[in-house]
């Protein structure tokens, strides 16, 4: 199909092997396809224009596709500027008539001036992963607030900054935290960027995990995903934290807890997974043995002091693609991976379709969900629906050919009486 659509793509001529790995990735999300069927027939966002700024990725692909089939006007744009597949994002506008606003490497200019496309688009529906279209729009676009009916957020950090907006009154239009659902961030989070990481990690480097001190911060749903797959590549893996709660849990988990300052002279490999802002620090990099490789998987390139690092080093060099080479004063070497970017996506694929399915399974019923519920959504931050969320586990185990028991009659009255003790 020629395209009709605007866009800023590397070059449409990847478009062929865009969609040979755009249908690869289909053939692993079975929710999503089941979705997309009945959106064909029923057209539930028929009429609706959707700004959506995820990883340009397969799997965003097949969303975007199951998006169209439901009747929506969709653009993408990139949440990173690294993580953009050009090939795929070729595919969506020559292959399957999408508007697309990305290119791998971007420079940071560019990447606003998409994320201004895509809301040059006037939506009605925006989908984010980290809130950009939303902090645009609630910055100098907010003549288009008015017009938008809601917006959806894939991952944790965004829902933070848009839980902050709504606590201070300025949130201007409602937001379903696709994130929250548990069919997302229980498998995408833990399984998907556990798996993707590592993935990233060894494409980069073609380091060896067996016997190394492998060092992760945060033990929240990605950090856990992260360490038990480390864990299984045979590191040993030292987790640090500032919630007890989740310190106690690594502990009894089996891993060892230690300050950052005690685990930056010990480790060989550290990934931040926590949604903060300078977790390595100065006074860490101070410590590191010579050798020391940091990557960064959560949201934002904030997580590894990269300014602090460039200031420690008297000398700097690509060692290979994705790995920069900081030579400090005492000729120790630090090797930074993906710019401090998330590493999945950017010196991987991300994460693997499967569990992927999940995640946009529930972006594309939380879209239709905000369209069938406009008129009741108040500007606030809400979870998707709970029976969203059982309904695609049940989708997804019976596309997985799982069987599970229900409840019999005498089962339910039982669980659902006081009286019934004996
Ligand atoms: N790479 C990906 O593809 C991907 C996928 C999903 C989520 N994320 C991102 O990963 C980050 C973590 O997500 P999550 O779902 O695990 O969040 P979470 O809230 O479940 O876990 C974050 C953990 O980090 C801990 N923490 C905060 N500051 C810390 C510090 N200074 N030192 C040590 N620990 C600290 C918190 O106590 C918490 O336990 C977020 O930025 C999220 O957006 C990335």
């Amino acid at each position: 199909m020629a395209t009709t659509k605007r866009h800023d793509v590397k070059d449409l001529a990847l478009a062929p092997e865009g969609v040979r790995r755009i249908e690869w990735a289909d053939r692993q999300m079975p929710v999503l396809a089941a979705i997309r069927r009945r959106f064909e027939t029923e057209q539930p966002l028929n009429g609706y224009r959707i700004s959506a700024c995820l990883h340009v990725t397969t799997e965003t692909a097949n969303l975007m596709r199951t998006l169209k089939a439901g009747g929506a006007d969709v653009v993408l744009c990139a949440s990173n500027p690294l993580s953009t597949q050009d090939d795929v994002a070729a595919a969506l506008v020559e292959e399957y008539d999408i508007s697309v606003f990305a290119i791998k490497g971007e420079d940071n200019d560019t990447y606003y001036a998409h994320i201004e496309a895509a809301v040059d688009h006037k939506p009605h529906l925006t989908m984010d992963d980290g809130a950009d279209v939303i902090g645009v729009l609630h910055s100098h676009r907010r003549e288009q607030l008015g017009d938008i009916i809601a917006g959806t957020e894939e991952t944790t950090t965004g829902v933070i900054r848009l839980k902050a907006l709504e606590a201070d009154g300025a949130l201007g239009f409602p937001i379903i935290a696709v994130n929250e659902a548990q069919t997302k961030h229980l498998f995408d989070n833990r399984y998907g960027t556990g798996q993707s990481t590592i993935d990233g990690i060894i494409r980069a480097t073609n380091v060896l995990l067996a016997g190394k001190r492998f060092v992760v911060a945060g033990y929240g749903w990605v950090g856990r995903g992260v360490a038990s797959r480390a864990r299984g590549m045979g590191s040993h893996v030292i987790i640090t934290e500032v919630d007890p709660m989740k310190a106690l849990e690594a502990t009894m988990d089996g891993f060892e807890v230690l300050s950052m300052s005690r685990a930056a002279e010990v480790g060989d490999i550290f990934v931040t997974a926590t949604g903060d802002k300078h977790v390595l620090a100065r006074q860490h990099m101070e410590k590191m043995k010579d050798g020391a490789i940091l990557a960064n998987t959560g949201h934002f390139n904030v997580e590894i002091d990269i300014p602090a690092l460039k200031s420690l080093a008297t000398e700097t060099r690509e060692a290979r693609a994705f790995v920069e080479e900081f030579t400090l004063a005492d000729g120790r070497r630090l090797y930074l991976v993906a710019d401090g970017r998330l590493v999945n996506l950017a010196a991987a694929e991300g994460h693997p379709a499967l569990v992927m399915d999940m995640s946009f399974a529930n972006q594309a019923l939380a879209a239709e969900y905000a369209v069938q519920n406009a008129g009741e959504l108040e500007k606030k931050v809400y979870g998707v629906p709970t029976e969203i969320d059982k309904e695609i586990a049940r989708l997804k185990l019976e596309t997985m050919g799982v069987e599970i028991d229900t409840l019999t009659e005498e089962q339910a009255k039982y669980l659902a009486s006081w009286d019934e003790g004996t």
